[in-house]
């Protein structure tokens, strides 16, 4: 499959990933924030090697748009899992159980779940209203947990649930309370997620991104005085792509990662440290 070239400074070339884990093909998958980032290139990427995946998001059209966008593109490809666009708002417990129940009457199974949908509110604490924490901590934090439950009562030893957390969860901004505390949720929820869901052989683990990019970037990305201060704290000097991240899910989903649970794996060109 073809990626869109992005240009301009700051931005990345995408290069396909090529290891390979043969592991994966008749497995299925639940990916939430589908429609477009990073949830839509996992849906693609694990299609791509065998993967049949139920792709969730609160966008019903752009979930519809790129399903079908995708499948079209897989269909000459041997060996392609199918993709299903579903809506999904995650915040509600039940759209999880449907979600979940979805990928059991479509393929039989559920192997690995993928807690994606996340949002960005930008304010600073001043400004931050109840509505605006109240949806950060029900969307990025909810969510998980609700993705964590339908995928757990469902999932065999051996299944595996990534959720996105942040650089945000460890390293503060301006303007970002509401979501840099919510990712620090979401980094200490996989923690406790991995202690209990061990018992029945789940692996829990998260992604940590740094700057990616995709439309929850492209504020910053657009503002080219921003997007130099940001990138000085970035020890690789530039954004990340969503197939950079990808990387990281294919080995924490696959075999390879198999001892590895509660771990949250940054994918942020070394800006944690700075
Ligand atoms: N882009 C980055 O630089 C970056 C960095 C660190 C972490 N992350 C995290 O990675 C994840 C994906 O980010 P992205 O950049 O691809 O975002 P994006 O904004 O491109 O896509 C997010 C998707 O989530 C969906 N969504 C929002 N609320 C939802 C809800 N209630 N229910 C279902 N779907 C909902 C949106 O419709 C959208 O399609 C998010 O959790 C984000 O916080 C992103």
């Amino acid at each position: 499959m073809s990626n869109p070239e992005p240009t301009g400074p700051g931005r990345v070339q995408h290069q396909p990933m090529t290891a390979q884990y043969p592991e994966l093909p008749g497995k299925v998958a639940v990916i939430t924030g589908a429609a477009r980032g990073m949830g839509a290139r996992f849906a693609a990427g694990l299609a791509t090697r065998g993967v049949h995946v139920v792709a969730g998001d609160l966008d019903t059209a752009a979930m519809t748009a790129t399903a079908d966008e995708l499948n079209t593109a897989l269909a000459g490809e041997p060996g392609a899992g199918r993709i299903k666009a579903s809506t999904v708002d995650v915040t509600r417990a039940e759209e999880h159980t449907a979600l979940a129940q979805r990928a059991m009457a479509e393929f039989g199974r559920l192997d690995f779940w993928v807690n994606n949908a996340g949002i960005f509110p930008f304010a600073e604490v001043p400004d931050i209203t109840p509505e605006q924490i109240r949806a950060t901590l029900s969307v990025n934090v909810e969510g998980v947990l609700f993705g964590a439950q339908a995928a757990a009562a469902r999932m065999q030893p051996g299944s595996a649930i990534v959720n996105m957390a942040s650089v945000s969860a460890v390293r503060v901004r301006k303007g970002r309370a509401a979501y840099c505390s919510s990712k620090a949720a979401v980094a200490h929820l996989t923690e406790s997620l991995a202690v209990e869901l061990g018992d029945q052989g789940i692996r829990v683990n998260a992604i940590a991104p740094g700057y990616i990019d995709t439309e929850m970037t492209r504020w910053i990305q657009d503002d080219a005085p921003a997007l130099a201060k940001a990138l000085d704290a970035v020890p690789l000097h530039r954004i990340g792509s969503p197939e950079e991240v990808f990387g990281a899910l294919l080995f924490l989903l696959s075999d390879s990662a198999r001892y590895v649970t509660g771990h949250s794996l940054a994918v942020d060109g070394g800006s944690r440290h700075v």
